[in-house]
């Protein structure tokens, strides 16, 4: 089953979701299937992290009539830097990977896909107001600004909650079963 963080929607559901219909050859590609290899936030990999992005892209899009298939494609396809950023020693001179991974993933998804110049605003300047310079062209680029971050949360707070919480789900299961005086 195929879920974005926070979602009961199978989104590998091809009767069901439009979703599935707009990126579905994207989520059958090689290249978009590798970032599974690689952890992004926590043990959130970056495919997952994508998939979320994607996903919430694409409703919020839908949502305010705005393009939802550039949304849904470019987000799945924003952070296809293809490396593990926790390890990557940037070359000398280079930037630090918050700066740079979106150029990267552009590139890398010029190199194999035909995008369009609304998808590639939404990639490219996604890490905005960090990369300062890279100014929003579209309102779905904004969207993608303001789901990249929400998302990158929920990725790091929503597993450390869930840590947190078994104790008091033991307790509460043991109490559960405990018989009633
Ligand atoms: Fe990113
Ligand atoms: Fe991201």
């Amino acid at each position: 089953m195929l879920k974005a963080i926070g979602s009961k929607v199978d989104l590998n559901d091809k009767e069901l979701t439009t979703y599935y219909h707009l990126v579905g050859d994207l989520l059958e590609n090689e290249l978009v299937l590798k970032m599974k290899e690689f952890k992004h936030h926590g043990e959130t990999t970056c495919f997952q992290h994508c998939l979320n992005v994607s996903y919430y892209n694409y409703r919020i899009c839908r949502f305010f009539s705005l393009n939802e298939r550039a949304a849904a494609r470019a987000g799945l396809l924003h952070d296809l830097f293809l490396y593990d950023w926790h390890t990557h020693k940037p070359a000398k001179g280079e930037r630090l990977h918050g700066f740079t991974h979106a150029h990267t993933a552009l590139m890398n998804v010029k190199e194999n896909f035909y995008i369009s110049d609304l998808e590639s605003d939404i990639i490219e300047k996604h890490m905005f107001p960090l990369n300062i310079t890279a100014l929003p062209k579209y309102r779905e680029t904004l969207v993608i600004v303001l789901v990249d971050k929400y998302c990158g949360l929920l990725e790091t707070v929503i597993p450390r909650l869930k840590k947190v919480c078994v104790p008091f789900r033991r307790i509460g299961a043991r109490l559960r079963k405990a018989p009633q005086e």
